[in-house]
């Protein structure tokens, strides 16, 4: 794992935005796979300041993201695709039928989940995804359980995920229970992947990453990753030079 500790929350950004810069001017039509949570909001803000700026474009990329909440309407501010809006394609003007995001209203779930895997196949695959960490190790929303699950999929979520994700609603009582979320395969077959964690609470995460490869830390099978950055502020990266 290439790991890199930087001071700042602000500094990971800054790193995590060059490589996406990057990635986006050497292949334009790029697919990137994309996290919400406090994590990435950085990043995104910098993506949107370099595309104003002219800097790069990304009017032929294409964003796959992780995941989405069961039962959150997709208008609603409270749902990825509102987070997603909010923080990123609005201000890039990057076009919905460039986007890929679970729908969490779909009368079929499973049906649902079907497609977006068949999606992400017929998009090419992922060529740079970016991933936050959760409290219990899991990214996207694939929660510590008895096996990897591999394809897109729909996940009960963890009372520690719930309290960890509740302040993003409007009204914290309406944290969902269950989510859609990409599967391990699909996360694993993203030709590179770039892991944010910021903050003291996620040191006990970062330190299940680097330790035993287990579904109960499912960000543990990034460890067999060939092209996987972790970027850590030195709170978050405190368990992992003993690991
Ligand atoms: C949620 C999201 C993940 C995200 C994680 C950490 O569970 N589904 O994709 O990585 O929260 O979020 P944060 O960055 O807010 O700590």
């Amino acid at each position: 794992m290439d790991i890199r500790i930087v001071e700042s929350y602000d500094e990971m950004s800054d790193l995590a935005a060059a490589l996406v810069i990057d990635q986006v001017k050497n292949k334009p039509g790029s697919v990137l796979g994309l996290a919400c949570g406090a994590s990435p909001i950085g990043l995104y803000k910098r993506l949107v300041e370099a595309g104003k700026r002219g800097e790069v474009d990304f009017s032929r990329v294409k964003t796959v993201n992780a995941d989405e909440y069961i039962g959150v309407p997709s208008e609603s501010p409270d749902s990825y695709h509102g987070f997603m809006r909010k923080y990123l394609f609005d201000a890039l003007g990057i076009k919905p039928e460039n986007t890929l995001i679970p729908d969490g209203m779909a009368v079929d779930i499973l049906s649902e989940c079907a497609r977006y895997s068949r999606t992400i196949k017929e998009w090419g695959g992922i060529d740079l995804m970016v991933l936050g960490i959760g409290t219990n190790a899991h990214i996207g929303f694939n929660e510590p359980g008895d096996a990897f699950v591999p394809e897109t999929h729909v996940v009960e979520l963890s009372e520690m995920t719930r309290n960890a994700n509740c302040h993003f609603f409007a009204n914290p009582k309406d944290m969902p229970h269950w989510a859609i979320s990409m599967g391990i395969r699909e996360i694993m077959f993203a030709r590179g992947l770039i892991l944010l964690a910021s903050g003291a609470a996620k040191t006990v995460a970062l330190g299940k990453m680097a330790g035993d490869i287990t579904p109960q830390a499912p960000a543990s099978i990034l460890q067999l990753h060939r092209h996987v950055i972790i970027i850590a502020d030195k709170a978050a990266a405190a368990r992992l030079e003993q690991e």
